[in-house]
């Protein structure tokens, strides 16, 4: 496969208009600012896709959320942001949306128990109304 082209940086608040407008697309909540957000650009320094990491009560990275805009999906921006977050915190967790688990499967996360997902993280999901079509699953990964 050809490799797009694109880099990627530390999340600025001039991203954060483009970055809002992919989550809002995901029907995700939009950031209220880039800490722990980095980007993933495009030649013409234009972000097309963003991973925000949030460091839970428990001390772990969670990504929250990771999302490639559409028309570069498949291009592996998504993996090369989340093996960039590995790189850095030598351990990532989240809750997959059951519609992204092929991904993080393909990206050799693994399942673990909804009972050590930290706290305020779990919450996100807590009488969410999409919670029975969503069907979210705790994966981690551990550096290779
Ligand atoms: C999930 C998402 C981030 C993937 O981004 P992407 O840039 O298209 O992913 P990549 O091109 O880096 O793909 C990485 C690997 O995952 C695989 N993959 C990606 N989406 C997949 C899917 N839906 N089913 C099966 N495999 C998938 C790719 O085939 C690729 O495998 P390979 O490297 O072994 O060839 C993107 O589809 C997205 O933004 N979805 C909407 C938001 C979302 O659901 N985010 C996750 C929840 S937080």
């Amino acid at each position: 496969m050809t490799l797009a082209p694109f880099s990627i940086r530390d999340g600025r608040e001039a991203d954060l208009d483009y970055l809002n407008a992919y989550a809002y697309a995901e029907g995700m909540d939009a950031l209220a600012g880039v800490e722990g957000v980095r980007v993933a650009v495009n030649d013409e320094d234009v972000p097309v896709g963003f991973l925000r990491i949030q460091v839970g009560a428990d001390g772990v990275a969670y990504v929250n959320p990771v999302v490639t805009c559409a028309p570069w999906r498949g291009w592996g921006v998504g993996r090369a942001l989340v093996e960039e977050a590995i790189e850095r915190y030598g351990r990532l967790r989240l809750v997959a949306r059951g519609a992204s688990i092929p991904f993080y499967r393909a990206l050799s996360f693994e399942d673990f128990a909804w009972s050590d997902v930290a706290p305020e993280i779990a919450a996100d999901c807590d009488g969410c109304e999409m919670y029975e079509e969503c069907t979210p699953l705790p994966m981690e990964r551990n550096i290779l």
